[in-house]
């Protein structure tokens, strides 16, 4: 007989999770905004989507709000959305362009796009006459990084190594630093996006991408199409494994029909398979061998994550207008399907069920590492 508050039994083929809280308290969501989002490489934007001097996009990470702009200088750079006079947010629209400059709405400070101050109103008659220290009161800078075609923010004030954190990621998912590269990601053009807004917690999201264990039950398109995931072991715990496409399956389409021609860069290992990679904390990318799925996640709340799911495809394809609807739908359904489950699981993480947390089956072990990253990084609290 066990009550609410026992462990779960736990044996050599079942491991604890982490407990409910975990997913619905405050106090451990803004640790995590403060101790994880905040801290490590964030992937705010792609960098396409910003295409002309002006244009901006504004991302909420962790618990600030990150203005991702192009310079006229053709680079892009990232500020903290913070008007330097008396905090007004500057940016009040999550997309756009501005002609030349920032301007903050409130007393119409005037930031460069390269986040120097250029202009305050009556600046020259301020009493030292000589007006303000511009360089002293320009946007608060925020580290980017730019790779896969993808702006990534850091808002530590010593931002951990990209290459070890980020890069190293995907190396030690796909085994080799060329593997990826080979998709030639970056020259990708954007076929079709699609925006969830999904009422779980970010982990809950991360959780379920990372096992497969869910597959055969939730997903009939992609097992069809990946039959190795009936068997409900996730690709991602064999360094180097993709899942191979079942015989019948001529490309990763809804129906299993043809897609496009294979990216040129890849291997003949890397056709006819799919490998999913997850880049902590919040970045999700599927190789397939004639298109790219890349998720971001924008945790907006501790019962409320925002994903943004990109197909990307080669400029021809693009250019061309071919049909993309079959590729898209099969893995919009997958999403579907993922955020579904992870909405139901949600509300149970404040049941007393669920007080001490559940446990995982073998083929979910993997995830007791990532309960264990978090834990490292957030402390034990409970
Ligand atoms: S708060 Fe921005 S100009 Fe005053
Ligand atoms: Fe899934």
């Amino acid at each position: 007989m066990t009550t609410m508050d026992t462990p779960p039994a736990t044996g050599p083929a079942l491991l604890a999770t982490l407990g409910g809280r975990w997913y619905v308290d405050e106090e451990i969501f803004a640790a995590e905004q403060d101790l994880i989002l905040e801290r490590l490489w964030f992937c705010a934007v792609r960098s396409a989507d910003l295409g002309a001097p002006g244009r901006f996009r504004r991302v909420q990470v962790g618990r600030e709000s990150v203005l991702v702009v192009r310079g006229r200088d053709g680079a892009l750079r990232a500020f903290l959305n913070i008007c330097r006079h008396r905090g007004a947010m500057l940016c009040t629209r999550d997309a756009g362009q501005v002609r030349r400059n920032l301007q903050c709405p409130y007393h119409a400070w005037t930031y460069g796009l390269d986040g120097t101050l250029i202009a305050a109103p009556n600046m020259s008659s301020f009493e030292d006459g000589a007006g303000i220290d511009r360089t002293a009161y320009g946007l608060v800078p925020v580290a980017l990084r730019e790779w896969l075609g993808y702006a990534w923010v850091c808002l530590a004030d010593e931002p951990p190594s990209f290459e070890a954190e980020v890069m190293g990621a995907v190396t030690a998912r796909l085994g080799d630093p060329a593997a990826v590269e080979a998709y030639g990601i970056d020259t990708l053009e954007l076929g079709h996006r699609v925006v969830y807004d999904v009422a779980a917690n970010w982990k809950l999201i991360v959780e379920n991408f990372m096992e497969c264990y869910h597959c055969a039950t939730i997903h009939p398109e992609l097992t069809e199409v990946l039959p190795e995931f009936a068997q409900g072991l996730a690709a991602q715990v064999f360094v180097g494994h993709g899942a191979e496409f079942g015989s019948e399956i001529a490309g990763f389409t809804v129906d299993g029909s043809p897609g496009f021609d294979r990216l040129p860069g890849i291997g003949s290992d890397q056709d006819r398979r799919y490998f999913a990679v997850t880049v902590r904390p919040t970045v999700f990318v599927n190789l397939v061998p004639d298109h790219i799925i890349f998720h971001r996640m924008y945790p907006m709340a501790v019962d409320r994550t925002v994903v943004e799911c990109d197909w990307l495809y080669t400029g021809d394809v693009v250019a061309q207008g071919r049909d993309t609807s079959r590729s898209v739908e099969l893995f919009h359904r997958v999403n579907e399907q993922d955020f579904a489950a992870c909405e139901r699981t949600q509300p149970a993480m404040s049941s007393r069920a669920y007080r001490r947390g559940g446990v995982l089956v073998p083929a979910e072990h993997h995830i007791a590492e990532f309960h264990e990253w978090v834990r490292e990084r957030v402390g034990d609290v409970g």
